[in-house]
């Protein structure tokens, strides 16, 4: 196909309703403020899968020039998305995983990886031995799936590590979290698949007093407010496993596509464990980016003054030449 010179994106969005969500759109915004030649149309879910399918069917329909998903569920969309694939849209899968490897790109941290990681340091806090509680969101999603996958294949190599069980967030949760923690004192860590749900798990067990006893691993490791990172620097959590937006990586690997430029098939990003030793060190590069990123902004906005200088001298020196 020929290179057009305005391209239309479709973004569909699963849930835009917490901070590591925004932060992923904030960085595909920023990537796409390079390009005026891409548009980017994001069409949000609520978590609601129909929902999610019938803008992914939109989007078809509108002939976008590529399509980025960050699927709701791991089965529900699949058919829909190899659909829209065979159909010649591009499709990049953004974070959460279908069921199937046809679509043009992948961008995101590994979840398998992300549940390994946290398995193996919750051996480590445990000194090999003690009970932990694995807890969750949502069984259908495919990073609830692989991080259990994960940590549950971790643990198996350790002998001295014994696996309670899993809890879903539901409406019921903190109760459910504090009857289980009362009826099982056997529980030494808390492995929770997201950030937000550790800060919840946190203060739920200073309430019961055990705050001190139980170690508590979350996932995402946010910069800002009440995120990962500074849970991590307060000690409010023990740990969290890096997962990274992504939402930069996307829009780079759409550029490359739709500009006929090599790409890879899949972009893994990267995840590690961040404890008390190396959370400043992220806190630190984090703080350099923002300032980077302002610079970068006041230079824009230099340049567009500049820029309208020149275009009014022109037009000046343009009637002085007509007269
Ligand atoms: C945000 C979120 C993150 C998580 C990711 C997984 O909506 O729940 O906390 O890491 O989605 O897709």
């Amino acid at each position: 196909q020929p290179k057009k010179s305005r391209y239309t994106i479709g973004f569909s969005q699963c849930l835009m309703s917490d901070n590591w969500r925004k932060d992923m759109v904030q960085g595909m915004k920023r990537e796409l403020s390079f390009y005026p030649d891409i548009a980017m149309e994001m069409k949000v879910a609520n978590g609601d899968t129909k929902k999610q399918n019938q803008q992914i069917k939109e989007f078809i329909r509108q002939k976008v020039d590529l399509l980025i998903v960050s699927a709701n569920e791991k089965e529900a969309h699949t058919s829909l998305i190899e659909e829209a694939y065979s159909s010649g849209i591009p499709v990049i899968i953004l974070d959460r995983r279908i069921s199937s490897t046809q679509y043009t790109a992948f961008v995101g941290a590994e979840n398998y990886l992300v549940g390994q990681n946290a398995g193996i340091y919750a051996n480590t806090l445990l000194k090999g031995k003690g009970t932990v509680l694995e807890i969750s969101a949502a069984p259908t999603t495919s990073p609830s799936i692989d991080r259990h996958r994960g940590f549950i294949q971790a643990l198996k190599t350790y002998a001295g590590i014994h696996y309670s069980g899993i809890l879903w967030q539901t409406d019921t949760f903190d109760s459910t979290v504090t009857n289980y923690l009362k009826a099982n004192p056997q529980i030494d860590l808390i492995y929770s698949h997201y950030d937000r749900l550790a800060l919840r798990i946190s203060k739920i067990s200073a309430d019961l007093g055990i705050r001190k006893r139980i170690k508590i691993i979350g996932v995402d490791g946010l910069p800002g407010q009440n995120e990962g990172l500074e849970l991590v620097k307060k000690g409010l959590i023990d740990a969290t496993i890096l997962y990274p937006t992504g939402g930069e990586e996307a829009i780079q690997t759409a550029v490359k596509i739709l500009h006929k430029q090599p790409f890879s098939k899949e972009n893994a990003l990267f995840t590690t464990v961040v404890n008390p030793d190396n959370v400043n060190i992220m806190l630190a590069q984090y703080q350099k980016m923002g300032e980077q990123q302002r610079a970068i902004e006041r230079q824009t906005t230099k340049l567009l003054d500049l820029n309208q200088i020149y275009s009014s001298q022109r037009q000046a020196l343009t009637i002085v030449v007509a007269l």
